[in-house]
């Protein structure tokens, strides 16, 4: 099915929509145009209302992974605007939701579906959602706030708790592959998404087994100011529009040069004989990333692309390079940019 956001080749289509530190999701079934929601972000209805539109889509039902009292989702307007449903875990303490689900229990959109798993901790009711590709089997796990890229659920506000929070860890260790992908609906790491085993290896409130240690830790954690928690430094190499104009007119097998910024941005003009993969669908492409033998990053001004630069060397992809000041800088340097005719 022609689809204006589709630019992969499997079921399901997948947007993430980041507003600042907020991670929200939009999947559809390509089949059937069906689509759902993970925690929109508050002041992320406008892309959302424009994603749904272009994309010929129909939002049938929104999930919340857990009643956030610190921050806001933009469900109830995009419920109006669509008429879909909004979905929380059982253990809600909110009276909002039209539906409620448990363990276990699948949520339809279109032919593809969804698998909650009630990871209580952060909040009584925190789920994650699982998405298995029919065809490939291969995992998405959208995490909410339970696990996130270098951290865990914070277990400071009133009704968390952090043993609880140990148990669920322990069972999305349990349940899920270490190749699944972790996305989360939090990041202050400015990353886009990790996979089980890199949290496995980096994560250390994931890497404590003992549920003591474990509870003190975010004890601990709990004490500090949240803005003061350590942000993982990570330097990725770069260049300059120059070398990577060198490195274009050279490329070798096994090479990828991918312009990481949306569609709309990649055809008002781009860099010649790069490609189009927009960072809010990177996921989806990460088995073709990381079979890569080199990958240069740009976007319009270099910090996007850092952002996937970044991501990509953790989850252990070597060889990721970042352009430098990106096609801002290229078309500033007077080298030549290809536009789309008419
Ligand atoms: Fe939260």
């Amino acid at each position: 099915m022609s689809n204006p956001l589709d630019s992969t080749t499997g079921v399901l289509g997948l947007k993430q929509i980041r507003v600042a530190s907020c991670l929200g999701y939009l999947l559809w079934d390509k089949a059937t145009s069906q689509a759902l929601a993970i925690d929109p972000p508050a002041e992320a209805q406008g892309e959302f209302r424009e994603l749904l539109q272009s994309g010929g889509l129909r939002l049938s039902v929104i999930i919340e992974t857990h009643t956030r009292p610190d921050l806001l989702f933009c469900s109830q307007s995009l419920k109006r605007e669509t008429g879909s449903k909004i979905l929380r875990g059982r253990a809600t303490l909110s009276s909002d939701a039209d539906q409620l689900v448990s363990d276990q229990e699948k949520i339809c959109f279109g032919s593809l579906e969804l698998e909650a798993l009630e990871t209580p901790g952060h909040t009584p009711d925190s789920i994650c959602l699982i998405f298995q590709d029919p065809k490939t089997q291969e995992r998405l796990a959208f995490t909410g706030e339970t696990l996130m890229m270098g951290s865990t659920g914070r277990t400071d506000l009133p009704s968390a708790h952090s043993s609880l929070l140990f148990d669920s860890l322990r069972k999305i260790e349990s349940m899920l592959s270490p190749e699944t992908l972790i996305l989360p609906s939090h990041d202050k790491s400015d990353l886009l998404f990790s996979s089980l085993q890199m949290e496995q290896k980096l994560n250390p409130q994931l890497l404590e087994k003992d549920r003591q240690k474990f509870i003190d830790q975010k004890r601990e954690e709990s004490l500090v100011s949240r803005g003061a928690l350590r942000r993982e430094v990570q330097r990725v190499p770069s260049t300059t529009v120059q070398k990577y104009a060198l490195k274009l007119d050279a490329r070798a097998a096994g090479e990828l040069f991918v312009d990481v910024r949306e569609p709309d941005e990649f055809m008002l003009g781009h860099i010649p004989g790069v490609e189009s993969i927009p960072i809010s669908e990177l996921a989806l492409q990460w088995n073709r990333l990381r079979g890569a033998k080199k990958i240069y990053l740009s976007c319009q001004s270099g910090r996007r692309s850092e952002m996937v630069a970044r991501t990509l060397d953790r989850l252990g992809i070597a060889g990721v390079v970042n352009v430098t000041g990106g096609f801002q800088a290229w078309s500033k340097a007077g080298l030549a940019v290809e536009k789309p005719r008419g």
